[in-house]
């Protein structure tokens, strides 16, 4: 059998992002050390404490790892809390290590994508009831004004917020994230709280970079209707609306339907570069009269899914073509900005990441404008309200000893990268059962 190859064009990005608060460590200042204080909030207990040390300095050994086995972009986050711990205190010395970091990035020849809020908080910005509080946007925007003329030297490219709809949705509706409110209405404001940051921020940075590429990264979810019913059908589009629909499309037109609201934030049109896509998973929802919180649905994978090791994550490719073809009805050039699955075994995840590659090449090849692909994570990190207990690094971290354990995608993902594709030989040698979905005979 000859071996075949999908190829991306030239110059597309491959990488790894993380977040500040998962890698760094030591990061006592902000919503979610108080959180993970709180008994009862994270699984097991645990505690995010030194983990992977990034600003003890291994940042620079992981990213060693990073430029060996061929990745040429990687997404960070700085930590608001430790450039303005107290609202009238910078600090210059945190600038710096994020000056070396990004240094460090393109010393290695890879090209950094800056996200400014990654779920967390300054503790000070949280007493005051953080994006409760209608001065959140300003507050939020005189961070940016001081923090991206620091670190525009190094990079054009930035995210405003992360997932802004999972920071409402987990935070405010489902109460598994700080503040840990169920409150719709407080959901829904928080949100347009959130959008008027990210509009604000977006004219600061291209004033202080009038060629910045600035987007939001939004997690997409694929919801499809458990039946052909009408009731089933209806619950699904009213969960995409709005879960996935609303901050794109406000950042586009500054304006969207959200429920039975009308969402006008005229300011907010046309503040997007691009679409940042945070893909993981499909659900399939069915109409659910007793579960109002979650908008009547019940969201949930089919019996036979393909699962990660907790349950977490259904292995759905389609569902990350869905969310493909979505972004590119923006108009916009595109960024998966995450993408991977927890799994310490990695028995799945070299099958998960070919097949959704896969579909990658597919979109690319539709001539949607997909710049680059970021897998989630370099590295296994403090993953949120769930602690330790899932693992998405291509690399391990031994908690006890800070060792990283090379598991096998860490192979796999360097012959994509260093490639620009995929290959049926690759498929064979990492995960010969997904063959037959992405080379058929
Ligand atoms: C996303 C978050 C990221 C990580 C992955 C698994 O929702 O943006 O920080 O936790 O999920």
């Amino acid at each position: 059998m000859p071996n075949a190859i999908v190829q991306f064009p030239k110059g597309f990005l491959w990488g790894t992002a993380t977040a500040s608060h998962q890698v760094e460590g030591n990061n006592t200042n902000n919503n979610w050390y108080q959180w993970e204080n709180i008994p009862g909030k994270i699984k097991n207990g645990d505690k995010s404490g030194a983990a992977c040390d990034w600003w003890g300095g291994r940042w620079r050994e992981d990213l060693d790892r990073a430029q060996e086995t061929g990745q040429n972009a990687h997404r960070l986050s700085v930590e608001w809390s430790r450039i303005q711990p107290k609202p009238d205190v910078w600090d210059d010395s945190a600038i710096e290590r994020y000056r070396a970091m990004l240094q460090g990035m393109l010393d290695r020849g890879i090209r950094p994508m800056v996200t400014l809020h990654h779920f967390s908080n300054p503790i000070w910005f949280e007493d005051i009831s953080g994006w409760e509080n209608e001065k959140a946007p300003e507050l939020f925007d005189s961070f940016i004004r001081r923090v991206v003329p620091a670190l525009m030297e190094y990079t054009d490219l930035w995210v405003t917020i992360n997932e802004p709809n999972v920071y409402a949705y987990s935070g405010f509706v489902t109460g598994e994230f700080p503040p840990g409110k169920r409150d719709l209405k407080l959901a829904f404001q928080v949100m347009l709280s959130l959008i008027k940051g990210h509009a604000l921020a977006y004219q600061s940075i291209h004033q202080a970079q009038p060629a910045a590429k600035v987007g939001l990264a939004i997690n997409y979810r694929s919801f499809f209707p458990a039946t052909s019913s009408p009731l089933d059908k209806w619950v699904a589009k009213t969960q995409a609306g709005s879960f996935n629909d609303l901050f794109p499309s406000v950042a586009t037109y500054g304006t969207a339907r959200f429920l039975n609201k009308k969402v006008n934030i005229p300011q907010a049109a046309n503040t997007q570069d691009f679409i940042g896509l945070n893909y993981y998973s499909r659900d399939r929802v069915s109409f659910d009269v007793t579960k109002p919180m979650n908008l009547f649905g019940r969201v949930y994978y089919p019996k036979d899914a393909d699962l990660s090791p907790t349950g977490f994550i259904a292995n759905e490719p389609d569902g990350f073509y869905e969310g493909l073809k979505w972004s590119a009805r923006f108009n916009l050039p595109i960024f998966v900005t995450e993408n991977g699955v927890e799994d310490e075994a990695d028995r799945l995840r070299p099958r998960y990441l070919a097949l959704h590659v896969h579909k990658l090449w597919r979109a690319v090849n539709y001539n949607w404008p997909i710049l680059g692909y970021f897998h989630w994570s370099l590295i296994d990190n403090f993953e949120w309200d769930r602690g330790w207990s899932q693992r998405f690094g291509l690399w391990g971290l031994d908690l006890a000893t800070g060792r990283r354990i090379r598991r096998r995608s860490v192979d796999l993902y360097a012959e994509i990268c260093k490639a620009n594709g995929l290959s049926s030989a690759m498929v064979e040698k990492f995960c010969p059962e997904a063959r037959q979905r992405i080379f058929p005979d």
